[in-house]
């Protein structure tokens, strides 16, 4: 496409992100770009645009030849991954928002690309309005990414917010994010983890060259953390946030997963409030970089999509840099992580699960200990989120397993041991 074509979009979906896109793009007449029509599930629902817009077949948009941009903004994410293959196979540019669906499809989707040679955009599918895929696409060298660290949800980090600032309820929190536009339809996929961990996934492609399943991605949400949690957090000067990050092990391998975290009061993540997303980047001679914007919301997603439609006229395509002209990273789930977990009774962890444990506080009603695991004792079982339990990582918590037997001696010394 040049810079003066003319997009015509046929747009999939109408709900806040939807919505968001007809009304900024309303705003944008320079980018020459227009909705021709809209599908949508609901035809009873009432719309804020012309009722002439709307359809329900999915068809008049996939094979009307007028159309050369499909924009596919829905939430469910098999009936996507349908539209985005037709619509690669008709001949069109796509862009989508659909985390879910790229995450549970990424071997699928790079097939389709490399078939069709069309572009298939999705910026906004991660952290919304930071323009983080691209970034990390075509900025970082695959050898100098040493570490990235996230909060890639908004509603998990609007609701930790919301209780631990301002003392709201967990449920009142939730309630807030979704009647802001902030959680998914499911709020399942947000609290528990299942959000970011999609997220995870496409960003590991574009920053690593992965390509993994999120079901292979150690994760979880906030579901778990408790008050008395934050009490502890509070002492030590820490917040709570629910935190994704990839390391780069020194044997080269990559330790990555999505798990809440104590992070320090002055590092940046630490300013990341509510709806906010930010990431942190550190790579060889640049050291930290941080990134930071409005994760989730209406028009924050919406203009991630509009950026992707404006690089269209440039015919900009991923190139998947990292997985075909790099030699791509291994995820890797042999290293030790350092955990702090809170708990109600002693029966329920299994202490032989321990490399070694640092600090133990059985006195209060809720017990908590600080100690080490091989994160195998994590990804087989469940005992760590179950029956109350609830973990949370310790700042710097990734234990390389070359460090670890020196490690493991100067604890045991300093606790007396040996
Ligand atoms: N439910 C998502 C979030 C929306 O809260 O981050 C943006 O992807």
């Amino acid at each position: 496409m040049d810079a003066h074509k003319k997009l015509t979009i046929g747009l999939f979906g109408f709900g806040v992100v939807g919505e968001g896109l007809y009304k900024v793009l309303q705003q944008t007449p320079s980018l020459n770009a227009s909705i021709k029509k809209v599908c949508i599930k609901n035809p009873g629902k009432a719309r804020n645009a012309p009722a002439s817009l709307f359809t329900t077949e999915k068809e008049a948009l996939l094979f009307d030849e007028s159309i050369n941009v499909i924009v596919e903004v829905i939430d469910d994410a098999n009936a996507a991954f349908e539209i985005v293959s037709i619509a690669l196979r008709n001949g069109k540019a796509v862009v989508s928002a659909s985390k879910k669906m790229i995450a549970e499809h990424l071997p699928e989707i790079l097939q389709l690309q490399q078939e069709t040679g069309l572009p298939f955009l999705y910026e906004a599918a991660v952290c919304a309005s930071i323009p983080v895929i691209r970034n990390l696409e075509e900025y970082y060298d695959n050898d100098l990414l040493h570490s990235i660290r996230a909060i890639v949800n908004g509603s998990t980090n609007f609701i930790l917010t919301k209780m631990f600032e301002d003392k709201l309820d967990f449920q009142a929190a939730l309630i807030l994010a979704q009647q802001l536009g902030f959680a998914e339809s499911n709020p399942k996929l947000d609290v528990e983890g299942y959000d970011a961990v999609n997220k995870w996934t496409v960003l590991l492609n574009h920053a690593y060259g992965i390509v993994e399943h999120p079901d292979n991605i150690l994760f979880t949400g906030i579901q778990n953390i408790q008050l008395s949690d934050a009490v502890v957090a509070k002492e030590k000067h820490f917040d709570i946030k629910l935190i994704a990050q990839a390391k780069k092990l020194k044997n080269g391998q990559v330790a990555a997963f999505v798990l809440p975290q104590f992070v320090k009061l002055d590092e940046p993540l630490s300013f990341v409030k509510n709806e906010y997303n930010g990431v942190v980047i550190e790579s060889g001679f640049a050291d930290k970089q941080f990134f930071y914007g409005k994760g989730a919301g209406s028009f924050p997603t919406a203009s991630a999509v509009l950026s992707d439609i404006s690089a269209l006229r440039y015919d900009y395509r991923y190139e998947y840099k990292k997985l075909y002209h790099h030699k791509p990273n291994e995820l890797t789930h042999d290293y030790y992580l350092k955990v702090y977990i809170s708990f109600d009774d002693w029966k329920y962890i299994p202490r032989e699960k321990f490399e070694w444990i640092e600090e133990w506080h059985a006195d209060a009603d809720r017990k908590y200990l600080i100690g080490v695991v091989h994160v195998n004792q994590l990804t087989g079982s469940n005992w760590w989120r179950e029956n109350g339990t609830s973990l949370i990582l310790s700042v710097d918590p990734i234990i390389d397993n070359l460090d670890i037997i020196n490690l493991k001696k100067r604890s045991l010394e300093l606790a007396g041991v040996i």
